[in-house]
């Protein structure tokens, strides 16, 4: 009775920790092509997937990442998203890419993490100075100056950016380890959330006078997503 006592508590233990973590699901068929609506669709983990029968080439492909993004915009920089909201057919496989696009010398994509993906990116135009963060208590900070060929990792979670340190464009290609990898880009969302935190958080947090916060909160924080 101990024993038997003793085996379901662990396996409840084990499910618990299962139900905690939360990664992209394991897709347990070839493929799960994602639909809108239940008319053709059937539920398979958890998700409403395509029939199967029904799936097309262009449920996986998508075009147009040879197309420069805009970076006209206050950051100096745009990326161009290939997750499963434009290929439907990444849906549970974990995984999604993206084209940045940065303006001579200047253009940055700005401190950001990815919640659910890491990211491995290769540069095929430019020159850039990257880099992210450790989490506390460490909070060190790896840098590399990258040029074309170059890869780098951003292991997930952490704080990163890249920027533009050449006199030409810059064009990066990226990959994440997740169908859907999440952006919080921290000025947006420390100083541009709606509605705004109580500025006498972020004069705290900040160690900034609240006037400077307001003045910050006032501001427009482009998203370059
Ligand atoms: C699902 O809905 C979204 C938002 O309305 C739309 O952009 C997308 O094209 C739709 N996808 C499919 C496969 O119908
Ligand atoms: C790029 O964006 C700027 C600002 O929104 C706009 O004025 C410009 O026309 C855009 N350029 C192209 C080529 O779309």
């Amino acid at each position: 009775m101990k024993g038997v006592e003793f085996l379901v508590a662990l396996l409840l233990l084990a499910l618990a920790s299962k139900l905690a973590s939360a990664s992209d699901p394991s897709p347990l068929q070839d493929f799960c092509v994602a639909v809108n609506d239940t008319k053709d669709g059937v539920f398979v983990n958890g998700k409403l997937c395509k029939d199967p029968k029904l799936a097309v080439p262009e449920d996986f492909f998508l075009a147009g990442l040879n197309i420069p993004g805009n970076t006209s915009n206050q950051v100096g920089s745009m990326v161009t998203q290939a997750n499963v909201q434009q290929i439907p057919g990444l849906n549970t496989l974990g995984i999604s890419l993206v084209r940045i696009d940065y303006a001579p010398y200047g253009g940055l994509n700005p401190p950001h993490t990815h919640p659910r993906a890491t990211e491995i990116l290769v540069v095929v135009e430019g020159t850039l100075y990257v880099g992210f963060v450790t989490s506390n208590q460490e909070n060190r900070l790896f840098t590399k100056v990258l040029y074309p060929g170059d890869v780098f990792v951003f292991p997930v979670g952490l704080i990163h950016f890249q920027f533009n340190i050449g006199n030409t464009n810059a064009v990066a290609f990226a990959a994440l380890s997740s169908q859907n990898p999440g952006v919080i880009t921290i000025a947006n969302t420390v100083f541009g959330s709606d509605p705004a935190i109580n500025p006498d958080v972020l004069a705290k947090a900040f160690q900034l006078d609240e006037n400077i916060v307001k003045q910050l909160q006032s501001r427009f924080w482009w998203d370059n997503n």
